[in-house]
């Protein structure tokens, strides 16, 4: 065995993700994979898996502060300082154990939280909280006419916008509605960018540590 394999084994013990972290993490990513292919914008279907997503990531988030040592913030500190350290180590071939996300993940994973709070926050601003009364339920019907309100007030907030603009009168209210949606959008586009760097970071690394990371999200595994 080469020095460097040893090495490589020593500083690398297989990496343990709880069961808190592991559910939060593929129902996120299914969470946003059906609200980016599966559900219409601003359909029932689309809002309630936003209000599931937004529960889901404040679990993982309030884990962050109370969870086992590996999936708390202090595991992974947000540092740029370290990131470029980890940046140097993949450029020597040094191979450097990390308890949680490595330094480079950590901002990706940070990234990805932060801009998916953005898309929850932007979405709510459009469609609206969840019903707060103690054993009231949204029906699908209500549920979609607040997304077809959402869409009503952008696709008239569209027609309305060249009137407006001639007679110079600024809506405030859906001036805000159409920032909002154009900032659900953008974002969204930006979160599709970072999870393909995600998973090609994933897989990087997998490749230098010759080690599936993969397989230590999934039960049972890690
Ligand atoms: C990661 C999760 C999400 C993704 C990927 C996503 C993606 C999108 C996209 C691409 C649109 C179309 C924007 C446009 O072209 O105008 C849209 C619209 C919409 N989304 Fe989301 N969304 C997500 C989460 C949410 C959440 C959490 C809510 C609210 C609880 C929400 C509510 C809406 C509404 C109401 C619209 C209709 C906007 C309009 O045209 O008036 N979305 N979403
Ligand atoms: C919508 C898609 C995805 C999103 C939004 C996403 C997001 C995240 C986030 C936020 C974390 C941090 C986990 C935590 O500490 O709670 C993470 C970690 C991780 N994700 Fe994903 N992910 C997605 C898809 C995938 C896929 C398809 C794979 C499989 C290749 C994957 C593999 C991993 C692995 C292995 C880690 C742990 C990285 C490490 O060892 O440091 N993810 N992901």
């Amino acid at each position: 065995m080469s020095k460097r394999t040893a090495t490589m084994t020593d500083t690398h013990p297989a990496r343990r993700w709880d069961p808190v972290v592991k559910l939060t993490h593929w129902s996120v990513a299914l969470a946003v994979l059906a609200n980016a292919v599966i559900t219409e914008e601003g359909s029932a279907a689309h809002v309630w898996v936003g209000y599931a997503l937004a529960a889901i990531l404040g679990l993982r988030l309030l884990w962050g502060l109370v969870g086992p040592p590996e999936a708390r913030f202090a595991a992974f500190p947000l540092s740029l300082g370290r990131a470029v350290a980890h940046l140097r180590d993949i450029r020597a071939g040094r191979h450097v154990a990390h308890r949680s996300h490595n330094p480079l993940g950590a901002l990706m994973v940070y990234a990805i939280w932060a801009t998916l709070l953005v898309v929850i926050g932007t979405g709510i601003a459009m469609a609206g909280l969840p019903p707060a009364r103690t054993g009231a339920r949204l029906t699908v019907s209500e549920a979609s006419a607040r997304g077809e309100a959402a869409q009503h007030r952008a696709d008239s907030e569209d027609r309305g916008e060249h009137e407006r603009e001639e007679r110079g009168d600024h809506g405030d209210g859906e001036q805000g509605e159409g920032i909002a949606e154009e900032v659900h959008e953008a974002t969204a586009t930006l979160l599709y960018g970072l999870i393909l760097l995600h998973v090609a970071g994933v897989a990087f690394e997998s490749r230098r540590q010759r080690r599936n990371l993969a397989l230590a999200m999934l039960p049972g595994r890690g």
